[in-house]
């Protein structure tokens, strides 16, 4: 972002009445990026509807076309990508420039990990600050060469292997960019690539993977899984339907349960069981949700959420669904602060590394406002009196969209509004955020 221009700040206050009314949510952002990825991988031309038109997605489209890849985008939102097929990509002109975007970045470590070719990526401020390591240590054994910043940070170049080799590789994080980009190196590998993560996390590049014809197997090995992957299968183009991201219909969700009376409809929201640890623990808070019209959509199940206002207690999140919800800490613990009682948020030690250090952001974001929080070891604590919060603070963002549209909803509720200091970044992930949530009746302005 250019540093003259100042960025857009908002404010959400409390609305008159409560919020009502049906509203889609954009495109799941782990599925546009692997819908973009394999169709770039793949023979022959692959049609995506719904794909998220957010930045961090755009940034993948932009580094596919620079692969060579033809990715085009029609007036009815449809996107097409002509792919090159597997080990068909070609070496980019330029920087690869991935913005906001740690899944972007991390998959495409992969992809480029087994093609002989020579890239550089970047990425804005956040994205630099981010861990590659994770990546790129488990990809150097497929015979790939990476050099970067300091602590592996981005800038980095990638010398691609010519002759890629299969890796086994025990993730000792739960990290689906880690298994995927190991899966979409493995692509490119002679014989068989075996990923295990000692804790299931989103299945999304598995379950691509199969739609687009390749060869894998999953087996569940007591909390995680051992996937195996034949490499070099023949990709074939496959139309993908993406559905609505279940990260973003978080917000507007925790809105509804907040704003006394609401009753808030979500259509086509994505239920994957490895995204829906919110949805385990709003009802466990005593939330009044219900899944309507459930379907399967391109290979993923989805539903429509109907939310309801509803009085809100505290509980103890297991460290082991961390992974099915791992987004959704922030707008959980703003939820938390409105409800009654101690919410205990176990295991986040991930949040250190998202587009931000989310941990100690969000305790930041709820103690501006009021809200009795600490943080002990990985654990967040948020102690809730079951009356909304003073509010009144402004929120340092620090480039990330989720502290952003989860401090607007904090706002819907406190007694004061609430205020961000950078509004720009909820583009990456939910353009249209704060017009979906006024067609809703929320209160959410300039500042
Ligand atoms: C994502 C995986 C998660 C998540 C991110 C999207 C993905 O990151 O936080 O927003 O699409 O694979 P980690 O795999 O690093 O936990």
């Amino acid at each position: 972002m250019d540093a003259a221009i100042s960025p857009p700040r908002l404010l959400s206050r409390r609305p008159p009445g409560p919020l009502s009314g049906t509203v889609r949510v954009p495109g799941d952002k782990s599925i546009s990026h692997r819908a973009l990825m394999f169709g770039a991988l793949a023979v022959g031309e692959t049609r995506i509807s719904g794909l998220l038109d957010g930045e961090d997605v755009r940034r993948t489209a932009a580094a596919m076309r620079a692969l060579g890849a033809e990715v085009t985008e029609a007036a009815d939102g449809t996107w097409r990508v002509a792919g090159r097929g597997i080990g068909g990509l070609l070496e980019p002109e330029d920087v690869l420039d991935m913005g906001n975007s740690g899944t972007a970045a991390r998959l495409l470590c992969g992809i480029l990990a087994s093609h002989p070719l020579f890239a550089v990526m970047t990425g804005d401020a956040s994205l630099r600050r981010r861990p590659m390591r994770r990546v790129t240590d488990p990809l150097a054994a497929s015979g790939a060469r990476f050099t970067s910043r300091e602590g592996g940070r981005l800038p980095l170049a990638v010398e691609g292997a010519r002759l890629a080799l299969p890796i086994e590789y025990r993730v000792p994080v739960p990290s689906a960019q880690v298994k995927s980009a190991l899966l979409l190196a493995g692509l490119n590998a002679a014989g068989l690539t075996r990923v295990e993560e000692p804790e299931a996390t989103r299945d999304h590049s598995e379950n691509m993977l199969r739609h687009f014809g390749a060869e894998l197997s999953v087996e569940v090995a007591g909390a995680g899984r051992v996937i195996l992957l034949r490499g070099q299968p023949e990709l074939r183009a496959a139309d993908v339907t993406v559905p609505g991201d279940p990260s973003s219909a978080a917000f507007p969700m925790i809105a509804a349960c907040l704003v006394p009376g609401s009753s808030v409809v979500l259509p086509g929201v994505g239920l994957n069981p490895l995204r829906c640890g919110l949805l385990a623990t709003l009802d466990e808070m005593g939330a009044s949700l219900r899944i309507e019209n459930r379907r399967s959509e391109g290979g993923e199940p989805v539903g429509d959420l109907r939310v309801d206002a509803a009085a809100l207690r505290g509980v103890d999140v297991p460290p082991d669904r961390a992974p099915s919800m791992i987004d959704e800490y922030p707008v959980l613990a703003v939820a938390a602060s409105c409800a009654s009682g101690t919410t205990r948020m176990r295991g986040l030690r991930e949040l250190r590394v998202k587009e931000s250090d989310r941990l100690s952001a969000t305790a930041a974001l709820l103690a501006a406002n009021g809200v009795s929080v600490a943080i002990e070891g990985d654990d967040l604590l948020v102690h809730g009196s079951g009356r909304p919060p003073a509010g009144g603070g402004v929120v340092e963002t620090h480039m990330d969209h989720r502290l952003a549209m989860s401090a607007l909803v904090l706002g819907l509720a406190t007694e004061a509004p609430v205020r961000v200091d950078d509004a720009g970044f909820i583009d990456t992930s939910f353009p249209g955020f704060a017009d979906l949530m006024r067609s809703l009746g929320a209160a959410i302005e300039p500042a």
